[in-house]
């Protein structure tokens, strides 16, 4: 096991927080991604009154109480907090909006003109809503609840801002990354910059770990990988780490595949959240001896529920058995997931 949370057993600290520390826990503690999202009928009710999505993670109130949401319905052992990857471009200049069934838009798109108006420094204060949500979210959990913070990783974070919204051709970036390289590397140099403070703010207003969501790592090359995906996220965690060195940091380079194992390998990785494409035995074999396991569940098992999801989830509790481990999903819900398979998983999960 890697990095300094290994010793600290702070048994006070809740279910999650210690399985974080290093410790094997059955039945282990469970979250999911997406937990608060379309899927529940009372985050639609919310999200209809507030307007837009983004009026929703602006409103601290609001915010936290959609947080909270999934918690009380199910009893999770996490609550995540309710905000986007999306918000630091927003809160850098690029003008975040969401279209009805069409995914976000940043902006206008960033080229190197436009990169050098962003002030990465001046990142975190117009993000300072999400910090109260933090606090408020803090002050209604209970103790024995994580509450994880969380950013995009650099690379994911730069194809939205360079596709100005979701990406329609990934070969396209990867051409840039090669073609335009200075400019590539500043975006992702001012992305570090600018994630570093943000995740300490969290922290400090009550964040108990935080998560690095690289959802568009799959298809890099090696060492396109190391450049874009490992160093940077590596650099987020370690200026984290230099400021807070008791904040667990969990890394999700989804579709990063047998490279997962250099993530898992960095001495600034607590936990690896794997996707749906991971081998869960190699996943045992080969990322357990060195960080924290997190995730692997297909959320379409959890849409078709039954038998499918039932036998799959007590295989991967299982297969994790005696390891540090934490029951998520491989990618977040969808949002024609039913909230009781929702239940049920919970069910299954703690029956350990
Ligand atoms: O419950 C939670 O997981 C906490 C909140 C959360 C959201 N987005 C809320 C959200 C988190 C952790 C995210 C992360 C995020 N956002 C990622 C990384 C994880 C992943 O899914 O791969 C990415 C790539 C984004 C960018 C983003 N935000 C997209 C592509 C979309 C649209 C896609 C979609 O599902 O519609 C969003 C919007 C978004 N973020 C929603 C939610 C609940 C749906 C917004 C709505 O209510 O319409």
């Amino acid at each position: 096991m890697n990095g300094p949370t290994v010793e600290k057993q702070n048994l006070s600290a809740g279910r999650l927080l210690r399985v974080l520390s290093g410790e094997a826990l059955s039945p282990p503690p469970l979250w999911f991604m997406r937990q608060a999202g379309r899927y529940l009928p009372e985050y639609r009710k919310l999200r209809a009154q507030a307007g837009g999505f983004l009026d929703l993670c602006f409103d601290p109130a609001l915010a936290a109480e959609v947080t909270l949401q999934p918690v009380r319905r199910y009893g999770l052992d996490a609550a995540i907090l309710f905000a986007d990857i999306l918000l630091i471009p927003h809160a850098l200049g690029q003008r975040l909006s969401f279209g009805e069934g069409e995914g976000p838009r940043l902006d206008p798109p960033v080229t190197p003109q436009t990169l050098t108006t962003f002030r990465a420094g001046d990142i975190p204060a117009p993000l300072a809503p999400v910090f109260e949500t933090v606090r408020r979210c803090r002050a209604a959990l209970p103790a024995s609840t994580a509450l994880l913070g969380f950013a995009g990783a650099p690379w994911t974070v730069a194809t939205y801002m360079l596709a100005g919204g979701s990406s329609r051709d990934p070969a396209e970036l990867r051409r840039l990354a090669y073609a335009e390289p200075g400019f590539v590397d500043a975006l992702i140099a001012t992305l570090v910059e600018a994630t570093i403070p943000y995740l300490i703010a969290q922290i400090d207003a009550c964040a108990d770990a935080v998560q690095l969501f690289d959802s568009w790592a799959s298809g890099l090359p090696e060492p396109l990988l190391q450049r874009l995906s490992v160093i940077p996220m590596q650099a987020i965690a370690a200026g984290v780490k230099k400021a807070r060195p008791a904040t667990p940091v969990i890394f999700f380079p989804r579709g990063a595949g047998v490279m997962l194992e250099a993530y898992a390998r960095l001495p600034e990785c607590d936990a690896i959240s794997i996707d749906t494409s991971v081998s869960w035995d190699w996943a045992r074999e080969r990322l357990s001896p060195h960080a924290v396991v997190q995730g692997g569940l297909d959320p379409l098992l959890v849409v078709a529920g039954e038998k499918a999801m039932e036998d799959e989830a007590r295989r991967l509790v299982e297969t994790f058995r005696g390891a540090p481990y934490i029951f998520n999903l491989g990618h977040g819900f969808t949002p024609e997931t039913p909230p009781e398979n929702v239940a049920r998983l919970v069910d299954i999960v703690r029956e350990g």
